[in-house]
């Protein structure tokens, strides 16, 4: 039984980052039901006590339980936690929405805007959860594999609602997982979705061989890109220098295993980048596009994501669009 202090949660979606996280949970003490579609993922936690699909050299806690229904997985859950893709949210979201106990917090890890309205992840489950529910936002430079492993790692949890965000801080918070806290949810939200964009750019360098000096004068340009679109949609600006920004940005850009940094990497080197983009989902492609859109609309410059849209757009060759964008771009100018 777990004690009242330590409300159980409702992990939905058992991948890379929905175990990681439960694994953390379950060592500070808490129940944690896991749903996944994937039947086998389930299963293998449950006689092996191993996801070995997705995080496999980790053993799991005897407080992770599979959960095969949505109702099972969600019922009691003080805390029901979103870990699937950003395009598949809205619709686990109505799945489950029948079943979410009431006054439950949820709380998201995805990262994006969905795909043809542009709408923060937050709105999403707010239209399919109902918007009084205390809804909270994790983002910052937290990759699964090296937290499950006991990484010294930080993270920041927005939300409008500063009672949910302390009890998502205090569920998650150890010696070596730090969960900052910010009411800021629409910065968190947007530097989550913004920084798998930038990632593409900062790939491109490292495939077309470009020194450090020139990968780092790219991240200076994409955070103030960043900070003036949080700012334009409703957030402030500190939280794109902060881990929801800077952080995850350097995580995602820098560090090799990022999908969105390969896609550069192999458009900065000439490859068949649209053939990668056949393999598992890219949130920073459809990010680029919806940030693109909303920067237009709210009058927004930045050249920086141009670069990454017009070759995204067939419109320019990746080594080509980089090439002038570093030749032309006026720093002073801007
Ligand atoms: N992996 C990380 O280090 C990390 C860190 C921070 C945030 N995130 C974010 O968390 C989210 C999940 O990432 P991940 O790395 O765990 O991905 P993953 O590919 O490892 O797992 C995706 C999960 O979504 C589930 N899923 C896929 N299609 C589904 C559908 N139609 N219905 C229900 N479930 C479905 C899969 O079964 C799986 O459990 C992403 O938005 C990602 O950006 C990941």
């Amino acid at each position: 039984m777990t004690p009242a202090d330590k409300p159980s949660v409702s992990v939905l979606g058992a991948g890379n980052m929905g175990t990681a996280l439960g694994h953390v949970l379950a060592g500070n003490g808490h129940d944690v039901r896991l749903w996944s579609i994937e039947e086998d993922v389930l299963e293998d936690v449950r006689d092996n006590r191993r996801n070995s699909k997705y995080l496999k050299h980790i053993e799991l806690s005897e407080r992770i339980q599979s959960a095969w229904k949505l109702e099972e997985a969600a019922g009691g859950a003080g805390i029901v936690l979103f870990s699937v893709t950003s395009q598949v949210l809205r619709a686990v979201a109505r799945d489950v929405a029948p079943h979410l106990p009431a006054g439950c917090i949820v709380l998201n890890v995805a990262k994006g805007l969905e795909e043809g309205s542009d709408l923060r992840l937050s709105r999403v489950l707010g239209e399919e959860l109902g918007d009084g529910r205390p809804m909270v936002c994790m983002g910052g430079p937290a990759m699964a594999s090296q937290f499950a492993a006991g990484v010294p790692t930080a993270v920041i949890v927005g939300s409008d609602d500063p009672e949910a965000a302390k009890a998502v801080q205090q569920a998650f918070q150890n010696e070596f997982f730090k969960v900052e806290t910010t009411d800021d949810l629409v910065g968190v939200e947007l530097c989550a979705t913004l920084k798998n964009a930038y990632a593409i750019a900062l790939g491109i360098c490292d495939g077309m061989g470009l020194a450090m000096n020139t990968k780092s004068l790219l991240v200076p340009l994409a955070l103030s890109e960043m900070a003036s679109l949080v700012e334009a949609l409703g957030g402030r600006r500190q939280t794109a220098y902060g881990l929801a920004g800077l952080g995850d940005l350097i995580t995602t850009g820098f560090s090799a295993d990022g999908r969105n940094r390969r896609l550069g990497e192999t458009m900065g080197s000439g490859g068949d980048w649209r053939e990668f983009m056949k393999g598992p989902t890219l949130e920073g492609v459809p990010a680029c596009h919806s940030a693109r859109g909303l920067a237009h609309k709210h009058g927004v410059e930045t050249p920086l994501l141009d670069v990454i849209y017009t070759v995204l757009c067939g419109e320019q060759e990746p080594r080509e669009a980089m090439q002038s964008f570093l030749r032309e771009f006026d720093y002073n100018g801007r």
